[in-house]
């Protein structure tokens, strides 16, 4: 049987990680934490899929082809958070655990970074540990399913 499968979602500029402002979003790139999300998903007996867009369409199309599929979903949807109300329905129809995800503490930065529209529909939110939210991410999204 193969194990159940979640989904990392990551959104705009995310993928200029390690060039883009790395003050605030570290050194690391996407794919160096893409990889410790896929370490974390084999500890737990999960497998990793990820998928990262500039445009929004195209994470929603994601979260559709998770639908029934995937057992879980992790997103940091980048700027998305703050007002990707079809993000935000698109998470709304998936039927298991969704953890927000942001390297940064988007509460401690400008006010346009207060609002998620991406929370209400999430189980929980990790933000502000830099990359080992992606670690932590993948074992909240464990937990929730063993629990
Ligand atoms: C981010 C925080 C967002 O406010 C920002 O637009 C990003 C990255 C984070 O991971 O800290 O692109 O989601």
């Amino acid at each position: 049987m193969s194990e159940p499968v979640v989904l990392l979602l990551s959104g705009p500029n995310l993928n200029l990680l390690g060039e883009r402002d790395p003050a605030v979003y570290g050194a690391e790139t996407l794919a160096d934490h893409v990889a410790v999300a896929s370490a974390a998903a084999t500890e737990r007996g999960l497998a990793l899929e990820h998928v990262q867009s500039n445009h929004e369409g195209d994470l929603v199309d994601a979260v559709h082809a998770a639908r029934g599929r995937c057992a879980g979903i992790v997103v940091n949807p980048g700027a998305f958070t703050h007002y990707a109300w079809a993000v935000h329905d698109a998470l709304a129809t998936f039927d298991g655990p969704i953890v927000e995800l942001h390297l940064s503490n988007p509460a401690g930065r400008e006010p346009w970074r207060h609002t998620s529209v991406v929370a209400p529909v999430a189980d929980g939110t990790i933000a502000g540990f830099g990359g080992a939210g992606y670690r932590m991410a993948v074992h909240a999204v464990a937990d929730l399913l063993e629990a």
